[in-house]
């Protein structure tokens, strides 16, 4: 994936809760930044092959700057930490232009936004545009604890700080999300919005269907996710380099095709940013990421090599 990368400095750096650096970038040379749309992501170049995607949760009508909310994780494969470590006031980075893979509908009747701890971040920017818009909306936001969460200042002073709700697990139980009253029975007009860690998002997206909700009318973010590697070993043939490997039990096809030579592009590892996207020839995929649609991955013709699988014995890959 080839694209223009965008130089900007970090203008200014804050640290917010508990382990989370809230970074506002400019342009290097002063100017407005691209237009983005609520929901948008960047890339960030962290460093040398170090490529990681975070959400903009600044106001998509101030292009002077992108703000994104960065929490520090300990256990993940060194971009958070390294963002943390590494980006200071004044340092110059490159980034990516805004990419949309949330975005918000355009005919809702009102949207119900549901942020669990850092997945607040691109709910701040659907935030924003909502109230621009002078559409019906609310925004929850639920974290662990009300002193280790970001962003409560902005949000009590945001011009949209009536429609923001709070829960915190530690705090009173009449605070606490009662998610079926909050979503109310599915109705055509209403989108739900959700994003935030695994198991707050799957509890979210269930609550939704069982409350009626259709699927198109259910938006979900993930920022991260385990990914699977189990399975049966299963051979890929790349046609283009005429090349065949076996992927091992626990291997990813990513890991077997650089074993012979074969490099890919990557970029989360995770199934989620859709850099590492290829396409099938021939054989049956076993899909385990988050990034293809219910729709493309019945098509069966492409295929994110760094987590997917195959269900054939023999997959056929356009590479
Ligand atoms: S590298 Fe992001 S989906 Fe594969």
């Amino acid at each position: 994936m080839n694209e223009q990368l965008l130089n900007v400095v970090v203008h200014k750096r804050q640290l917010q809760g508990d382990g989370v650096v809230v970074l506002d970038l400019t342009r290097t040379d002063g100017s407005l930044l691209p237009a983005f749309a609520a929901g948008a992501h960047i890339d960030i170049h962290v460093g040398p092959g170090l490529v990681r995607q975070y959400s903009l949760c600044s106001d998509p009508a101030d292009l002077s700057s992108y703000r994104l909310g960065v929490l520090k994780d300990p256990a993940s494969r060194g971009g958070s930490v390294s963002v943390h470590d590494t980006l200071v006031e004044g340092r110059e980075v490159q980034i990516s232009t805004p990419r949309n893979l949330f975005p918000l509908v355009d005919d809702a009747q009102r949207s119900i936004l549901l942020g669990g701890g850092i997945g607040i971040t691109p709910m701040i920017a659907m935030a924003y545009a909502l109230h621009q818009r002078g559409e019906r909306f609310e925004l929850h936001y639920c974290g662990r604890a009300r002193n280790r969460s970001a962003f409560l200042q902005e949000l009590q002073n945001a011009p949209f700080a009536e429609h923001v709700v709070t829960h915190f697990d530690d705090e009173a139980p009449e605070q606490k999300l009662d998610l079926a009253k909050v979503l109310g029975q599915g109705q055509s007009g209403v989108h739900m919005y959700t994003c935030g860690p695994t198991g707050f998002m799957e509890w979210v997206i269930n609550g939704a269907r069982e409350q009626g909700y259709a699927e198109d009318h259910i938006h979900k973010e993930y920022f991260q996710v385990e990914v699977d590697a189990s399975g049966a070993s299963f051979e890929v043939v790349a046609a283009r380099s005429g090349k065949t490997v076996e992927v091992a039990e626990g291997q990813s096809i990513l890991d077997a095709l650089a074993s012979v030579g074969i490099k890919i592009e990557i970029s989360c590892e995770q199934g989620v940013c859709g850099t590492c996207l290829c396409d099938v020839l021939e054989g049956e995929p076993d899909h385990r990421d988050v990034y293809l649609t219910d729709e493309e991955k019945a098509g069966n013709d492409q295929i994110l090599v760094c987590c997917s699988r195959a269900k054939s014995k023999t997959l056929v890959l356009d590479i």
